[in-house]
């Protein structure tokens, strides 16, 4: 009774209200300060009334295991991860996630009777997002993943196992993708494609038959050039994700939405694995049009936000 009032008292304040009580959340990278994910997820908190704050953590890689221990000792209750700790966090958890394992990243930590559980929350909020843009489940969606890092994977795995007939795989670094390849292959044995060349601007005969190109790459951020594609190969019924998100929209998806190709920013796969690592944390689910409307407002707040398109 009381504990229900006073969580309302803290929802119509209007501000988080902390105390003795309050639990701790947050984002883990570095760098960091551009994070969009305090003003997200402190708005849910709000919403929900949840007496609880989530903060971002510059943590330097030499300093990840110190950080979790720290997590720990404080009584955390969980955090998120981005670039560059996502896979290097894997051996200080208790428990690891069967599709987080395979895909080899963990970006959700929850903390379970003090045991630390690593999740995967990119590759279904990537489906998640997705789902809102095409029919489902996307069988007849032939895709191409540019660039096979931590997101590229999570990508591949979330896409094999929905289905989809045929899958390319292009990446900088081609061993990369090559193993990626062969753990695919591995686990669905059926899934036709394979590991097309990297060249720039990037073209293939084969992207006449992709409906789904999804760039993975960080090329456009930290001072990099965008990507140079040949546009006129991707067929006018293909859609274009790009993960990454930049305030204003990246160049690819400014050049793809001037070319009348669907479009979908990298901001709908941020909002929705946040949605996913809030849900696991409280059990309370998001309603993505109005996740959109906090994530907007806190990008506002903050004078555009994260500029290089992590969480
Ligand atoms: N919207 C979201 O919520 C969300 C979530 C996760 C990630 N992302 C974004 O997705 C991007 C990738 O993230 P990640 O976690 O996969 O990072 P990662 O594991 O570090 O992988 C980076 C990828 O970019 C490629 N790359 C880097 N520099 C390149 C260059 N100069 N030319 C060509 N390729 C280059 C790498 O290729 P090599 O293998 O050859 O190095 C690799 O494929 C980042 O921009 C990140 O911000 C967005």
């Amino acid at each position: 009774m009381w504990q229900s009032f006073r969580n309302r008292l803290i929802a119509s304040a209007g501000s988080i209200f902390p105390d003795a009580r309050t639990a701790l959340y947050g984002v883990w990278g570095y760098p960091i300060h551009h994070s969009l994910s305090p003003a997200l997820h402190n708005q849910a908190f709000r919403f929900f009334g949840i007496n609880a704050l989530y903060l971002a953590f510059a943590v330097h890689p030499q300093d990840l295991e110190r950080a979790v221990e720290g997590a720990r000792a404080l009584g955390f209750s969980g955090w998120n991860l981005t670039i560059p700790l996502k896979e290097a966090v894997l051996p200080y958890l208790d428990l690891i996630t069967p599709s987080a394992r395979r895909i080899g990243a963990v970006n959700t930590v929850v903390v379970k009777e003090g045991r630390l559980e690593g999740h995967n929350t990119d590759a279904p909020g990537f489906l998640m997002a997705l789902r809102r843009h095409v029919r489902y489940p996307p069988r007849n969606l032939p895709a191409v993943i540019i660039g096979t890092g931590g997101v590229g994977r999570a990508v591949a795995f979330a896409l094999a196992e929905e289905g989809i007939p045929l899958l390319f795989l292009i990446n900088r670094t081609r061993e990369r993708a090559e193993r990626l390849w062969e753990e695919l292959k591995a686990d669905y044995p059926h899934l036709e494609g394979g590991v097309l060349p990297w060249r720039e601007p990037l073209d293939d005969p084969e992207f006449s038959r992709i409906r789904l190109f999804v760039h993975c790459t960080s090329r456009g951020l930290h001072g990099s050039p965008p990507l140079s594609i040949v546009w006129e190969r991707i067929p006018r019924d293909a859609l274009f994700f790009d993960l990454v998100y930049q305030p204003g929209g990246t160049v690819l998806l400014k050049e793809a939405k001037r070319r009348k190709i669907r479009a979908i920013s990298g901001e709908e796969l941020l909002v929705a694995q946040g949605a996913l690592a809030f849900e696991l944390w409280t059990g309370k689910k998001w309603d993505l049009r109005r996740a959109m409307v906090w994530f907007r407002r806190g990008a506002r707040r903050q004078g555009g936000g994260s500029g290089d398109g992590s969480r």
